[in-house]
């Protein structure tokens, strides 16, 4: 036995973050301005984030730092202490819910130990297979969805009638569509945030939906890879570039666009974590509620190498925040 002392579960203070982001993005909600939302995310994210105590680099940002002032790729965040991360944030995953006041909104980031995330350099879109536990070891990116689904459905000992895929509505999909259809799965089409519904279909405590399957972002993709090494799922993957101009820059970039890549290569190291504060509300999180008291969170801390995953309801007093945070409530 080698034990070992308790060490800092970083997320626990991330989840600040993630908690003002969601806040501040939230008056923005049904108001149809995309960038707005997404902005106040921005601002709020980036104020808190340098009040943590850590060594952070955004390998997943905002974007390159002249399209992107603020989280933008290889930005430095938190205080500059010990210990080192990187660093992948979404200040609105689903912009456009939340614009158009759709469930499924979150703000998220995720952290591992430097030099071990994935960085999606040119490579937008991935494809992406999801499962929990009870299907590990059970899904191959090489077989068409019907015959994973079929695999799924025998690993966990249940019908492919009650095994139910969710997937983005692109017209991508059409194929897997129709497969899942064929298969007699129950489908759950989404018109955006295919984080939450990754993070659904890999933890066992959110039974409505089993699968993830589809094109979706690599960014989102990696993401999610830090839920699914704590939720003990399994994350498939293979870069997907949409134009041979994008294909030729990955191939210029090193990346190999044939390798199945799981979520230990998504993300190299166990010490990973993840936090995530419901803005509009999902299968995954309530979405952000303001009462007379001010307003009411909820947020899922996980850390891959514990493998604690907390649910966090918070009540913000935002009288008294108004009084001394930089983020304007
Ligand atoms: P944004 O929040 O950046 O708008 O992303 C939302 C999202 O739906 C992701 O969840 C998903 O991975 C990606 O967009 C899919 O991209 P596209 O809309 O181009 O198909």
């Amino acid at each position: 036995m080698n034990p070992e002392k308790p060490d800092r579960n970083l997320a626990m203070e991330l989840v600040r973050v993630t908690e003002a982001a969601a806040m501040a993005a939230s008056r923005w909600q049904g108001r149809g301005d995309k960038e707005s939302g997404d902005q106040a995310a921005v601002d709020a994210m980036r104020a808190v984030l340098d009040t943590v105590p850590f060594d952070g680099t955004v390998i997943i940002g905002e974007g390159e730092k002249d399209e992107a002032p603020m989280l933008y790729n290889g930005e430095r965040v938190g205080t500059g202490n010990s210990p080192a991360v990187d660093i992948a944030v979404d200040p609105v995953e689903g912009t456009r819910l939340l614009a158009e006041g759709r469930p499924g909104s979150l703000a998220v980031m995720a952290g591992a130990p430097a030099g071990t995330m994935f960085d999606p350099g040119p490579c937008v879109y991935m494809e992406k297979l999801v499962v929990g536990p009870a299907a590990v070891g059970a899904i191959d990116l090489d077989r068409p969805i019907d015959e994973n689904l079929a695999a799924v459905a025998k690993a966990s000992g249940r019908s492919l009638a009650d095994i139910t895929v969710v997937m983005l509505d692109r017209e991508r999909h059409e194929e897997a569509k129709r497969r899942v259809r064929e298969a007699g799965c129950r489908l759950q089409l989404i018109t955006d945030g295919d984080v939450a519904a990754g993070l659904v279909a890999a933890w066992v405590d959110r039974p409505q939906i089993d699968v993830l399957y589809g094109i979706g972002g690599t960014p989102e993709g990696v993401i999610t890879a830090c839920a699914v090494k704590a939720l003990e799922g399994e994350m498939l993957g293979r870069l997907w570039p949409r134009s041979d101009a994008e294909r030729q820059a990955a191939i210029d970039g090193g990346y190999d666009l044939d390798s199945v890549l799981t979520q230990d290569d998504l993300v190299t190291a166990d010490d990973c974590f993840i936090s995530c504060t419901g803005i509009t509300t999902s299968q995954l999180l309530r979405g952000v509620s303001f009462d007379v008291r001010g307003a009411t969170t909820e947020s899922l801390v996980m850390r891959a190498k514990s493998g604690t995953v907390r649910t966090i309801r918070a009540r913000h007093k935002l009288e008294k925040l108004r009084g001394y945070a930089a983020v304007p409530y």
